[in-house]
């Protein structure tokens, strides 16, 4: 097989999956949902569904591709034999579907050899699937996505997040205060797949977030860098749990900067 054939075989399976775990959160929604278990902290939840929906992806993907590796947020982990390895976050804003408001996501990403080839990230509620495979450009749909020119830093739309451990919300709120002075507006939808697959569709002109895990990211950001934005975490680094920023190319250096100023990329004073 080509790489342009497993690219799109991957593509095929991971768009399906996605479809299937998505009809089955938003069908299958219990009217009484409630926790099933907390993990960082008391306000870090888990619904039978986040499990329900992950079981429902492993189980799709290892029909087909029964040698490859998964790491889930859910628990699935295996390293696999093939060289490819699925990251699965089976519900990016668990906290909004708990609370039955619309933006969560189902995100899967495939990689090769540690690299993200493809993405795909699925937003039922808003009746939306956005997609990307290396090199081939970002969609959503059949439309071609690309990011919104810069505009002047002080008219730019903003979008954070906020994560589960007081230290860290505590300075995350800290940097946001710091921030809003000098910008349009921040957002917090509450799914950080949401908000990368929006910095690519143009409805953000950026986004940054500490404390991401790698499900949380690894889909949302290929298909931000496939249509035309940049991402990165600190000065000259990846995007990480460390830090995680995308933007359309004119605003990603300034944004950068003042994040670094700011402390984006540590947590707080546990005694302050
Ligand atoms: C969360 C969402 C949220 C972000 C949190 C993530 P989860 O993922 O992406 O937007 O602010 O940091 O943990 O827990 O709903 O999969």
């Amino acid at each position: 097989m080509t790489d342009e054939d497993l690219h799109a075989h991957l593509l095929e399976l991971g768009l399906e999956a996605a479809r299937r775990a998505g009809a089955l959160l938003k069908d299958g929604r219990p009217a009484d949902l409630g926790v099933a278990a907390t993990k960082s902290s008391p306000i870090d939840v888990v619904t039978e569904m986040d499990i329900a929906a992950e079981k429902l992806i492993t189980g799709y993907l290892s029909e087909f591709r029964p040698t490859d590796g998964f790491l889930g947020e859910e628990g699935a982990s295996s390293p696999g034999t093939s060289g490819v390895r699925w990251v699965i976050d089976p519900i990016d804003g668990t906290v909004n579907y708990l609370y039955g408001r619309p933006d969560w996501s189902v995100s899967i990403a495939a990689e090769i050899d540690g690299q993200v080839v493809v993405g795909v990230v699925a937003a039922p509620m808003r009746g939306e699937t956005y997609h990307a495979v290396v090199g081939q450009g970002a969609w959503m749909g059949e439309r071609r996505l690309a990011c919104r020119p810069a505009p002047p830093f002080a008219e730019s739309l903003v979008a954070t997040g906020f994560g589960y451990l007081t230290d860290r919300r505590t300075q995350q709120a800290e940097v946001a205060r710091l921030l809003i002075p000098r910008i349009r507006d921040i957002r917090r939808c509450g799914s950080a797949a949401i908000d990368l697959c929006d910095v690519a569709g143009g409805r953000l002109d950026a986004y940054y977030e500490r404390g991401l895990n790698p499900w949380d990211l690894a889909a949302g950001d290929l298909i931000a860098r496939e249509a035309g934005a940049l991402t990165g975490g600190r000065p000259g680094e990846p995007p990480s749990g460390e830090l995680a920023l995308a933007a359309t190319p004119g605003l990603f250096d300034p944004l950068q900067h003042l994040l670094e100023r700011f402390g984006a990329w540590h947590d707080g004073d546990p005694g302050a």
